[in-house]
């Protein structure tokens, strides 16, 4: 039997900041924004950390799977953002759920984290190794954003997303995946000595683009489907460019892609979960969907999977 996923949730702070409000204090105006990323405003945390973000996701994926958290038998948190180095968001999360049985641990792929985490969620249940395991992507990218520097600035948000792993009926759930990573390219999106996110914006376009398409037809194949197959596309929220190259290059309908970044920006680990979960909710994937995720991010790294849903 695959692992699938079982539940998922999200969890935004309310705080709200528009184009408009940036325009306030940066060199920006919405229509840049709007036209060159598809974001129109974020959510950023005030008063939250990283990893009160991550256990309101948490606490509603566990609810909503039915399950309670001594059951979980690991806890994978994807962040580029944890509150400190160490405890791990995964061990904060674990005290605070009361998951006495869990193992814990924070996976560190940048925006393919939550990818990571999943493909590393169905080693562990499908080995049998853990009835459910418990992913978190999580990001509190306001704390490394230079609010100075209109290049990334407009560019992030925050927010969390939570999914229970586990057993699914025959023939559904994680049916392929794919990880990648090119240490090469590092240089074009880190954290800088003042602790900000420094980006190479148009390398990282270029990179994105063909590395999406690839990935996401490569996972379809490894399925053993076709790009006719593909129901729902979902992929990392970061530029409505680059998502809008991913459809085309699976030559699929508007009406199949995700698009969720006008809400939230780019929430790294957490976009991907984030927007599966509103579409989800807004009944856009339904039972038989195969869909499609695919991300990319920082190290630079990449994932895609394919689920029957
Ligand atoms: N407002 C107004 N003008 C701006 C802004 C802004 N916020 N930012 C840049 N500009 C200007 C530039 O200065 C430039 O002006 P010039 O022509 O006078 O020099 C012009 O707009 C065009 O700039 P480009 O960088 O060529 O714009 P581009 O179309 O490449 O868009 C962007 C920039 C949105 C950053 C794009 O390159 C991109 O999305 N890249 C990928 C970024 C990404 O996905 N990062 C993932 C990070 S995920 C992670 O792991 C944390």
């Amino acid at each position: 039997m695959n692992a699938g996923i079982i539940s998922i949730s999200k969890y935004v702070p309310d705080k709200v900041i528009t184009n408009f409000d940036l325009e306030k204090t940066i060199d920006t105006n919405d229509e840049w924004i709007r036209t060159r990323t598809g974001i129109e405003e974020r959510r950023i945390a005030e008063g939250e950390e990283t990893s009160d973000l991550a256990y309101k996701a948490a606490q509603k994926a566990l609810k909503s799977a039915e399950i309670t958290a001594d059951q979980v038998g690991l806890i994978l948190v994807a962040t580029v953002t944890p509150d400190r180095a160490f405890p791990s968001v995964a061990c904060q999360i674990q005290e605070k759920l009361e998951a006495k049985n869990a193992a814990a641990m924070d996976v560190s792929a940048a925006c393919s984290g939550f990818i990571y985490a999943l493909a590393t969620a169905k080693q562990f249940v499908e080995s049998n190794a853990y009835d459910y395991v418990l992913i978190v992507g999580v990001e509190k990218l306001s704390k490394v954003t230079d609010w100075n520097d209109r290049n990334t600035a407009v560019l992030f948000g925050d927010g969390a997303t939570a999914a229970v792993i586990g057993k699914v009926s025959e023939g559904r759930g994680i049916l392929s995946f794919e990880l990648g990573a090119d240490g090469t390219g590092g240089k074009h999106l880190f954290l800088n000595d003042d602790r900000y996110i420094s980006m190479n914006g148009r390398e990282v376009f270029k990179f994105a683009v063909r590395q999406m398409g690839e990935s996401a037809v490569s996972v379809i194949e490894k399925a053993g489907l076709t790009k006719e197959d593909v129901d729902f596309l979902v992929p990392h929220q970061a530029n409505i460019r680059i998502m809008e190259a991913s459809r085309e290059r699976l030559e699929l309908p508007e009406e199949k892609l995700s698009k969720r970044i006008h809400k939230y920006g780019n929430t790294s680990s957490a976009s991907i979960g984030i927007a599966l979960s509103d579409e989800l909710e807004a009944g856009k994937i339904k039972e038989d969907d195969i869909v499609v995720l695919v991300g990319f991010g920082g190290g630079l790294t990449w994932g895609a999977a394919v689920i029957k849903w």
